[in-house]
């Protein structure tokens, strides 16, 4: 039997993606000393020794930012993840979120738990004490959503249809996602515009130096007294001591989020959740299956399909010879690579090369067996960060 692909599991991912994996050629488990993959669901990789064997890591998730992306890129491998492969679960819990501040849910389960269901009087202390819990309808009011990727567009779409008036602002929208935007989404030119204007505010970016502290000190003031703040994409979005600071000033009436923390813990106008946003069946399955798939067709063929740090390059197979070659994007690479192989005497059938930022991807597919002296003189090129060969039986 040829050898396995070695594949390490750092959480609980679906076995429908995991089945994905035949065991005739992959090896998968916890318990991996040399992978040549990691899946990672929310286990920190931060300050993991990540092995030098490892060429791929595949997050079974939209985030990424419990991954060293950038020391990933420098050796040349990709983080691939699961965009919008949760965002039904993510939008459903959002709307739960409205609807537990709208009509002061928590307080409410609260006080019916304290309750002595044995009390002759139950039913006049559940009248009396009701009145303390009476909330407002979602329709007629304002929605704002920060971040129209797939997420923001699900919640802001449900959001109309359950007759809310909506503002959207995403200066990096996607012309996919704009399309698939009701007509009704009013655009906000600004952040401070969003929070000036709106009842709810959701948020939905995702975690990077530029958004750290997108609601703190300095904008959340601008926000309606009364308003609610929803944060289901990362803690660090959100400044919590800012959120404390406007909770205790009623100038907020609630945070609703899926992130405990230490300054937001025990406070009533805090619902905080457990981090439970995509933890539904449906979500989990979704994403493994998908992560799967790209990461095999990765491991197997070279093809990259939504990687945070690599460009999307397929080329389908016509030769049993492929090598994939991951390089700094800078002039005269591809002349070097193919320089280097016609010395060795190969013919190239086919070839695709695209770069995203610093980054540039090459597949070239060859006529013939590719000797392992062709491939140390590729990696000896400058600026060369990762070179595998992919041969297989077509
Ligand atoms: C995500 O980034 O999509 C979520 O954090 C996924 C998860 O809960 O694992």
């Amino acid at each position: 039997m040829a050898e396995r692909l070695q594949i390490l599991v750092l959480n609980q991912i679906s076995p429908l993606g995991l089945q994905r994996l035949p065991t005739d050629r992959y090896r998968v488990g916890k318990d991996v000393s040399e992978p040549d993959a990691v899946l990672v669901r929310s286990a920190d990789m931060h300050a993991m020794a990540i092995a030098p064997s490892v060429q791929a890591i595949a997050r079974a998730g939209a985030g990424t930012n419990n991954i060293p992306v950038p020391q990933l890129s420098a050796r040349g491998a990709p983080v691939f993840n699961a965009p919008g492969a949760n965002a039904n679960a993510v939008k459903e819990l959002v709307l739960a979120g409205l609807l537990l501040a709208a009509r002061h849910l928590p307080a409410a389960l609260r006080f019916v738990d304290g309750l002595d269901p044995a009390a002759a009087d139950l039913d006049r202390t559940v009248e009396d004490g009701k009145k303390a819990f009476a909330g407002f309808e979602l329709a007629g009011h304002t929605l704002g959503v920060i971040g129209l990727g797939k997420i923001g567009c699900l919640v802001a779409d449900a959001a109309i249809k359950l007759g809310m008036n909506v503002l959207g602002h995403d200066p990096e929208i996607t012309v996919d996602a704009a399309w698939s935007l009701p007509s009704q989404v009013k655009r906000a030119g600004s952040i401070a515009e969003v929070l000036r204007g709106c009842d709810f505010v959701t948020l939905h970016v995702p975690l990077l130096p530029a958004t750290r502290g997108l609601v703190g000190a300095a904008n959340i003031g601008l926000m309606r007294p009364g308003a609610v703040l929803l944060n289901f994409s990362r803690d660090g979005v959100v400044d919590d001591g800012a959120v404390a600071a406007a909770l205790a000033a009623q100038a907020l009436a609630y945070y609703v989020c899926d992130f405990p923390s230490p300054a937001l813990h025990g406070r009533p106008r805090v619902i905080a959740l457990p981090h439970l946003g995509a933890s539904t069946r449906e979500a989990e399955e979704n994403c493994a299956v998908m992560v799967v798939d790209q990461l095999r067709d990765y491991l197997e063929h070279g093809n990259v399909l939504n990687a945070v740090n690599f460009p999307a390059v397929t080329m389908a197979r016509e030769s049993a010879y492929r090598v994939a070659i991951a390089n700094a994007n800078v002039p005269n690479m591809l002349g070097q690579i193919s320089t280097a192989m016609a010395q060795a005497g190969l013919n190239i059938h086919n070839m695709v090369n695209k770069s995203r930022g610093e980054m540039a991807y090459t597949l070239v597919d060859v006529d013939s067996a590719v000797a392992p002296a062709v491939l140390d003189s590729l990696r000896r090129i400058e600026g060369v960060l990762s070179v595998r060969y992919l041969p297989q039986q077509l």
